[in-house]
């Protein structure tokens, strides 16, 4: 049986690289909804609709376990979904507690998307690991839209994200949460904008671990040669154009991978 990554677009690739470092012989599918991508400027109601879609494909493809590597949809709607269906469902987790332990006195940055950013989740999360008010947010949405149009690395973003970060006293924070899997493209950009003690902390690395001790669990890790097979919302992909675009994402985030 196959492990599928789902995203609305290009940002789970992100964990799904993680996933294929660790787990070498899984066989995974990766859905990105590509119809309608961006989901985090979108309607909680249209979120929910397109991830109810998404599912129900993929509960058609022989799978185990569901990997929801989208922080807007695990937001609004993997509850949801854990309710309807009896399989591992492993959604994204802003990692803000992860930050906070790692310095604890020091401020730290949550991006992520504008839905993720005002969802009732994160509001329960800040809650529930900020006591001391540490915690600011910043919503980045353009990055959804540079990372799906491969451009992760040009004056554009630069403008962008300088402009964004401009508001936050930068030596203030100890940590960066990328709370988004499409911001994973952008970190040697915001690198070079983030003073040098500032550290990326990202969701990626629990998410697989819990996916693991989920497989686990159940006994339900598997020996077999590593696949992967990408869907469009709903289409395989087998056009080469789309085939390079997804290894082209693969290969800058080997790259991110090392920042
Ligand atoms: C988006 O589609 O806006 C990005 C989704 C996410 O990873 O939060």
């Amino acid at each position: 049986m196959k492990i599928a990554f789902f995203d609305s677009g290009m940002g789970g690739l992100s964990v799904l690289h993680h996933a294929m470092k660790v787990l070498p012989h899984e066989e995974f599918i990766f859905y990105a909804d590509e119809d309608n991508v961006p989901y985090g400027t979108k309607s909680t109601a249209d979120v929910q609709r397109f991830v109810g879609e998404a599912f129900d494909f993929l509960l058609k493809q022989d799978v185990k376990a569901i990997v929801v590597a989208c922080n807007t949809a695990t937001s609004v709607a993997v509850a949801e979904m854990r309710r309807r269906y009896d399989l591992p469902i492993i959604g994204m987790e802003p990692a803000a507690k992860k930050a906070l332990d790692m310095d604890g006195t020091k401020r730290v940055l949550v991006t992520a998307t504008p839905i993720t950013v005002k969802g009732r989740k994160m509001e329960l999360l800040i809650e529930k690991v900020d006591k001391d008010h540490l915690v600011d947010r910043l919503a980045l949405p353009e990055l959804v839209t540079f990372a799906e149009r491969q451009e992760f690395n040009s004056p554009a973003v630069t403008d962008y994200l300088r402009g964004e970060l401009a508001q936050f006293d930068l030596s203030k924070y100890s940590s960066l949460v990328l709370g988004c899997t499409h911001f994973n493209y952008f970190k040697d950009t915001l690198r070079e904008l983030l003073p040098d003690n500032v550290q990326f902390v990202d969701g990626n690395e629990g998410t697989v671990r819990e996916l693991i001790r989920r497989l686990k669990e159940r006994n339900q890790l598997e020996h077999n040669p590593q696949t992967v097979t990408y869907f469009y919302s709903g289409r395989q992909v087998t056009d080469v154009v789309e085939l390079e675009r997804l290894e082209n994402c693969l290969s800058r985030l080997e790259k991110m991978y090392r920042i």
